[in-house]
């Protein structure tokens, strides 16, 4: 038997370090003692505490992120007096050089805000927006079919404008202190000088070797001289430093008025499978402040992003449907536990395909589907013994008719994930992304550019009923990015999110869960196994403890399926002092002073 499942107790499970043991057995490659050679000196006790299941410690400040570099560039605008927010924007800028697969100056991202002066938390969204000239059936053949998924997202016709570049200009205006252009210092230096092909990157890039071909500058990037790039080679990237000298002279503007939104056009459009991006479009796009969503859990606060991300109100949902229950006195160990969050979640899951999409385009009831009155009602769907046998959306209380098809959508596990806390005590959340790894495959100015659009629904009505994510022009797609911040008391006690398409829901929740009701610290929670269930097979993931509750959950009714499960989770607590964790599923690391 598994050692997670051979003990009887929490206290067992937390002595024999056999949570953190588990977690770090269960997805090679990516295991964080493999980057050994890739860490910076001042960070080699972080990436130890990692390994070794601990959280980090700190008194003041504290970034966690999906590359020590990353995070090293973080440290220094922290150490300098910097904010949460400078801090991002040097921390995305090198994400986007050395974890191009997952996040970059070519995608979207969504930050949440907490706000030490004021106490308010806030939240902007500068996800990908559909072209103007986009139709609901950009992704339908000509035979009215749904087209195959890569058929869809290699090339133009998935791209939509960016967000990020204009994401981090906005934050940096609110809420920076120091001077912007030497946020990009640390990535252009990288850029130039070269840095080392991480195992993930290198593992990345032979893995997809034949998509990557597909564009001239993506394939001559990646796969020089026809082969793929090795882990351990070093890799320079004089455009992409380039086009961040362009940002750190003139913000965000050439991104979308200027010269490097024109390549971006021509890229898009000239590419196989061509998208029909313009420069109106670049020119129109604008980063929207949008209201928190917060549900109580737990005599905390769990505060995330609402639409067009799906993420807040479906962890939130996942969170109010199993608050009735005692999940605390049952224990990580309890397939009954497991019963109620994967019923939970698939619940919460059918509201999101039916009633989740941009506000700005469809009427969402925002409220109604984390209204504490619909949660406890839908709760006792789950007062049974038994998996549910089927699963249907709810009615949420709202002022529209809502009647709405379901819809399909695939977001796959790329992405990544940002939590910083400040020595000012602001503390921000943010999840970026491009996407499917390496985005659309396609490559201008140095950087990826995304595939978001993939993230609607690729049918545009189920059974002559409109599908409230599907592609419209102007419109973002629905995502599952749940960057949060929990509070106690108004005040921030966990920072936390994950990359992992949909499933990054099911991480999301999970942890919080297990921070808030077993008392886990933020490292062990990361590290207990993952099972995720969104529209009813129940996934558990391999090589871990979590296996042995299969034969139960089966027995309970579920499907079961085995597999890796690659979160990203970063998060920080706050107590007395900060406490990091960095998912050992990936590269990344949590440091602070
Ligand atoms: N593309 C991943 C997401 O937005 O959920």
């Amino acid at each position: 038997m598994n050692r997670f499942f051979s003990c009887v107790s929490l206290a067992c499970l937390l002595a024999t370090g056999a949570l953190a043991q588990d977690a770090a057995d269960s997805v090679a490659p990516e295991v964080g003692s493999e980057l050994g050679g890739f860490v910076p000196d001042r960070l080699k006790a972080a990436q130890a505490s990692k390994d070794a299941g601990t959280p980090t410690q700190a008194e003041r400040w504290m970034v966690a992120a999906a590359h020590p570099l990353a995070v090293d560039a973080g440290a220094d605008v922290l150490r300098a007096g910097g904010t949460a927010a400078d801090a991002m924007v040097a921390v995305q800028t090198v994400l986007g050089l050395v974890e191009p697969q997952s996040s970059g100056l070519g995608g979207g991202a969504f930050l949440v805000w907490y706000d030490a002066e004021s106490g308010a938390v806030t939240t902007l969204d500068g996800r990908e927006k559909a072209p103007l000239a986009a139709t609901p059936k950009l992704f339908l053949d000509d035979n009215g079919a749904r087209m195959k998924f890569f058929d869809a997202v290699v090339g133009g016709r998935s791209v939509g404008v960016p967000g990020t570049p204009m994401l981090l200009e906005e934050a940096h205006r609110r809420w920076g202190r120091s001077a912007w252009p030497g946020l990009l210092d640390a990535a252009i230096g990288h850029a130039e000088t070269g840095f080392a092909v991480s195992p993930r990157l290198a593992g990345a890039v032979a893995k997809d070797a034949e998509r990557l071909s597909s564009h001239p500058a993506t394939a001559a990037y990646f796969l020089p001289g026809g082969a793929p790039l090795a882990e351990g080679s070093v890799l320079q990237n004089p455009e992409y430093a380039e086009s961040l000298r362009l940002m750190a002279e003139y913000g965000a503007d050439p991104f979308y008025t200027g010269e490097i939104a024109t390549d971006i056009v021509a890229t898009v459009r000239n590419a196989d499978n061509p998208g029909v991006l313009t420069n109106v479009d670049m020119a129109f796009y604008q980063v929207q402040e949008r209201d928190a969503v917060c549900v109580e859990y737990r005599d905390h606060d769990v505060c995330g992003m609402g639409p067009p991300s799906s993420g807040g109100l479906t962890v939130g949902q996942i969170l109010g449907l199993v608050a009735p229950y005692d999940l605390a006195g049952m224990g990580p160990e309890s397939a009954e536990v497991w019963r109620l969050i994967g019923d939970a979640s698939r619940l919460a899951f059918a509201d999101r395909g039916r009633y989740m999409a941009d506000s700005d385009f469809v009427p969402v009831p925002t409220e109604g589907l984390i209204a504490p009155e619909y949660l406890a009602q839908r709760a006792k769907l789950l007062s049974g013994e038994k998996a549910l046998e089927s699963v249907a959306p709810g009615t949420p209380e709202f002022d529209h008719a809502l009647l709405w098809g379901d819809g399909q959508s695939f977001a796959q596990p790329s992405t990544s994930h940002i939590s910083i806390v400040d020595s000012y005590g602001n503390a921000l959340s943010m999840t970026t992304t491009i996407e499917n790894g390496f985005g659309s495959r396609v490559m201008a100015r140095g950087f990826l550019l995304n595939n978001e659009l993939t993230d609607f629904s690729f049918r545009s009505h189920n059974d002559g009923v409109p599908v409230a994510n599907r592609v419209e022009p102007g419109k973002r797609p629905r995502s599952s990015m749940a960057p949060t911040i929990v509070l106690k008391d108004g005040v921030p006690s966990l920072v936390i999110g994950s990359p992992g398409g949909s499933r990054i829901i099911g991480y999301v929740a999970k942890t919080i869960i297990a921070h808030l009701d077993w008392g886990l610290d933020v490292q062990a929670a990361i590290d207990l196994p993952h099972l995720v269930n969104r529209f009813g097979t129940y996934d558990v993931e391999s090589g871990t403890g979590a296996v042995a509750l299969a034969g139960p959950l089966s027995e309970m009714g579920f499907e079961m399926n085995e597999r890796d499960l690659n979160s990203g989770l970063h998060a920080i607590s706050l107590g007395t002092a900060l406490q990091g964790g960095a998912d050992k599923r990936r590269e990344g690391l949590a440091y602070g002073e």
